[in-house]
């Protein structure tokens, strides 16, 4: 599309200190060659005070974001982490509803859309991420299915969908090597801005996901309703998550 790109980083459960230190800098030093795009990278929970301390004072060439948010404000909640803790760490970008979450730790479409909720109402902007999986896809229920997924979420309403983004990860594609072709994806894209359109807010920013790479990001953005990238194994590589910013 003709708009601002958004690409955003999905480094999962990658990285250490040392690693983390070496790819922030050189996302830094090489950040120029993607001067047209928006650029974030959401990091694992430990390292958001190390992403902070790297990137702060270069937020607007690379904001960092976590990966996923409690609904609960505070309390009796071991292991989790609330929006507010994200947002005292600099946060701007929240993950909500990966596929990964979804699939490992059973994330229904009503929770998803309770985390973007939270993560707006603390000033945070939630990637609400939707799509379908290899069977559903083989099945033909691709719209079927991210119209359930949205449901809750276009209940939150107008104003708030325009504070929120949106991915499309074809589950079939993630981490495969299989993208989709920029056909397919556009395809999906824009029955989501449709969905959206309906809800008052056609105006949310849509990233592809799933085996994004350098040689075929320019195809994708190439795509009137493709608006950027939620990029998973090639953010792991500075070369090649800055490559594919540029395309
Ligand atoms: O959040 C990112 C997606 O799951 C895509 O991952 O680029 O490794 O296929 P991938």
């Amino acid at each position: 599309s003709t708009m601002r790109r958004l690409v955003i980083g999905n480094w999962k459960m990658n990285g250490s200190l040392a690693e983390n230190g070496r790819l922030l800098s050189a996302l830094l030093d090489q950040s120029g060659r993607a001067q047209d795009a928006e650029l974030a990278v959401c990091v694992p929970y430990p390292y958001l005070a190390q992403a902070a301390q790297a990137l702060d004072g270069h937020k607007a060439a690379i904001a960092w974001g976590a990966q996923d948010v409690s609904v609960h404000a505070r309390g009796a909640f071991t292991g989790e982490v609330s929006a507010d803790m994200l947002h005292d760490f600099g946060v701007r970008w929240v993950l909500a509803g990966h596929s990964e979450r979804r699939a490992y730790h059973g994330e229904s479409d009503e929770l998803v859309a309770l985390k973007a909720e939270v993560a707006l109402a603390a000033g945070l902007a939630p990637v609400v991420c939707v799509g379908e999986t290899l069977q559903q896809h083989q099945d033909g229920l691709a719209h079927e299915v991210i119209a359930r997924q949205l449901g809750p979420v276009l209940a939150l309403g107008a104003e708030r969908l325009a504070r929120l983004v949106v991915a499309y990860e074809p589950v079939w594609a993630i981490g495969t090597g299989q993208t989709a072709t920029p056909e397919q994806a556009q395809e999906v894209h824009a029955f989501i801005r449709a969905t959206l359109a309906a809800a008052g807010a056609a105006q949310v920013r849509l990233l592809y996901g799933g085996s994004v790479k350098p040689d075929n990001a320019a195809g994708l953005f190439a795509m009137e309703d493709i608006d950027g990238a939620l990029v998973g194994g090639a953010s792991l590589d500075a070369d090649e998550f800055i490559a594919i910013a540029a395309a």
